[in-house]
């Protein structure tokens, strides 16, 4: 696998948390930190990466990671260009490599890159030059960095501690890349108690998610934890297995209020989004008192900041 680090520990690209050393997640939070501010607030801009151009190469649907990529660059000078991959040459048989070369040309610095396929964005970079860096954007139902990092950084805020902590993943589980991302964040962050809850279909294979206590019902992966992640169901990824029937669903695993009540009375709910409410939450807990959603999508922006600035500002030839 491409190495993400460079020889002097500095990041240069972002493909997965797996086997970043837990100094560097910590790092990238506490970074992130500082770009937090409160809603209402202007939030901070500066022109660290003035000069540098970021695009952004999504081949799947996203709304907040798309966005808040966009931000993220622009909130700290960058330009951006957006790649409506539909209309691009990829469809006309152009490989994502001659792209990326294309792009590379006219002096883009940064890719960020979602492709439902597996590898799409290792092999960008190992293909790129060495001043430019690759920033996943999720992978198939691989990896989903920024996204492990934005939980992480939510976690952090809310409840100022990783060790000690119980955190239930809950739902499809077997095709989320943020489930897996999540995992290796939590993991390498401290938490002992990692839970995964899921139906006996939607669980990974007994050889992924090594260290999580696995429950293939609902109350008792949810009892005392401290964090419940809730996850969609990702039709998209199912083939030809039998997709679960929403309200069945809703009716066996969907969280409520009163579901909600066997975990920690100081629990925080999450969710990645985009929700299905009345399928995997109820929306009385996805606008409840106990939902930290909205901070998730806020934290994103901060996360991206961090990760971009990390990437750029430590890459350049001189
Ligand atoms: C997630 C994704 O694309 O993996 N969305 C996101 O980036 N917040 C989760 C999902 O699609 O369910």
């Amino acid at each position: 696998m491409t190495e993400q680090l460079r020889p002097d520990g500095s990041l240069r690209h972002l493909l997965t948390l797996d086997g970043l050393p837990r100094e560097k997640l910590e790092q990238l939070l506490e970074r992130a930190q500082q770009f937090v501010t409160p809603l209402g607030a202007r939030p901070p801009a500066s022109r660290t990466l003035a000069g540098f151009t970021v695009a952004n190469l999504f081949t799947e649907p996203s709304t907040r990671t798309r966005v808040s990529f966009e931000l993220a660059a622009k909130r700290l000078g960058a330009q951006v260009v957006n790649l409506e991959v539909q209309l691009s040459s990829r469809v006309k048989g152009e490989s994502m490599l001659d792209t990326v070369y294309t792009l590379e040309s006219l002096h883009v610095d940064a890719f960020v890159i979602r492709d439902a396929e597996a590898g799409v964005a290792g092999l960008v970079a190992a293909h790129v030059a060495p001043h430019v860096s690759v920033l996943s954007a999720g992978e198939a139902h691989l990896s989903h960095p920024t996204q492990g990092l934005l939980d992480a950084l939510t976690v952090r805020q809310r409840k100022g501690r990783f060790a000690g902590l119980a955190i239930a993943i809950v739902g499809d589980i077997r095709h989320s890349r943020v489930a897996r991302s999540a995992w290796h964040a939590f993991r390498t962050l401290g938490v002992g108690d990692l839970r995964i809850v899921a139906p006996p279909a939607l669980m990974p294979d007994a050889a992924e998610f090594a260290g999580c206590a696995r429950h293939t019902q609902l109350a008792p992966g949810l009892r005392r934890a401290d964090v419940v992640m809730m996850l969609r169901i990702q039709k998209e990824r199912f083939g030809s297995a039998d997709l679960p029937d929403g309200e069945q669903y809703f009716a066996a695993w969907g969280l409520t209020p009163e579901r909600l009540a066997l975990a920690n009375p100081e629990a925080i709910v999450m969710h990645p989004q985009p929700m299905n409410r009345g399928v995997e939450i109820a929306s009385a807990v996805a606008d409840g008192p106990q939902s930290a959603i909205r901070d998730q999508v806020r934290n994103g922006v901060a996360v991206r900041m961090a990760v971009l600035e990390e990437v750029l500002t430590s890459t350049r030839i001189a």
